[in-house]
């Protein structure tokens, strides 16, 4: 079974659709990580992010692989390389929009995330995972919240890793993203229409799990 999460930064995506997949047995994949672990490497050689070229190129000879730690968590490798951490930093979010705009790096990664589909049943979560990479998925979900919800979340996170930054500041950067996610011409975020819609605003993570859990159900049941 496909199942997809797509929905804009600070969702809850990843706590969601790993609990998920720990719950249903099967794997999960972060498509997030995918793109960071790319910029990171653009940033690391330090190529020019206008060089479209240049960037398909480095992609093109990119190797980047998603392995499942003990504790269930994903660890990234970037040309075998653990990149875990360093993907989260802030210029890998800021910079990583250059990247996800490109219409032939967006082929590479869609090419690359369906391959997953061919051995395991999968929770897959990004942008534009319902829509263009498995727009035949038997569920798919669309997680949303309140801008400022999502930020409070994504400050909490941050600071679990050392980073402070203030509230204000992540709903703007929370703001700046959703539109660069959202009005990009390949792969933007958007629900698919068949994708339920859950406001989590209000729900814990406990809550939404068994939220999309209840209709994974009703699905094997038809
Ligand atoms: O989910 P995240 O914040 O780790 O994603 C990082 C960036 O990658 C985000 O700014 C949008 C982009 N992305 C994308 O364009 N398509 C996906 N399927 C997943 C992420």
């Amino acid at each position: 079974m496909i199942i997809t999460i797509d929905g804009p930064a600070g969702a809850g995506k990843s706590t969601i659709a790993r609990l998920l997949a720990e719950k249903l047995g099967v794997l999960y994949v972060d498509t997030g990580a995918m793109y960071r672990a790319l910029t990171l490497k653009i940033l690391r050689l330090n190529a020019d992010f206008e060089d479209i070229e240049r960037l398909i190129e480095i992609a093109s000879g990119t190797d980047i692989k998603l392995k499942k730690s003990e504790d269930q968590s994903t660890i990234v490798f970037l040309d075998e390389q653990d990149v875990t951490g360093p993907i989260r930093k802030p210029e890998v979010t800021n910079a990583v929009f250059h990247v996800a705009g490109i219409a032939r790096i967006r082929d590479l990664m869609v090419k690359f995330q369906r391959e997953y589909a061919r051995i395991d049943s999968i929770v897959m979560e990004g942008r534009d995972i319902g829509t263009v990479v498995f727009p035949q998925a038997e569920k798919k979900f669309y997680l949303d919240a309140k801008p400022l919800v999502r930020a409070r979340r994504r400050n909490l996170e941050l600071k679990q890793k050392g980073i402070d930054i203030n509230t204000e500041d992540i709903v703007k950067q929370i703001e700046d993203r959703d539109i660069r996610d959202k009005t990009r011409d390949c792969g933007p975020l958007k629900k698919a229409e068949d994708a339920i819609y859950i406001d989590t605003s209000d729900m814990d993570i406990q809550e939404v799990v068994n939220c999309l859990l209840a209709h994974i159900k009703d699905e094997e049941k038809k």
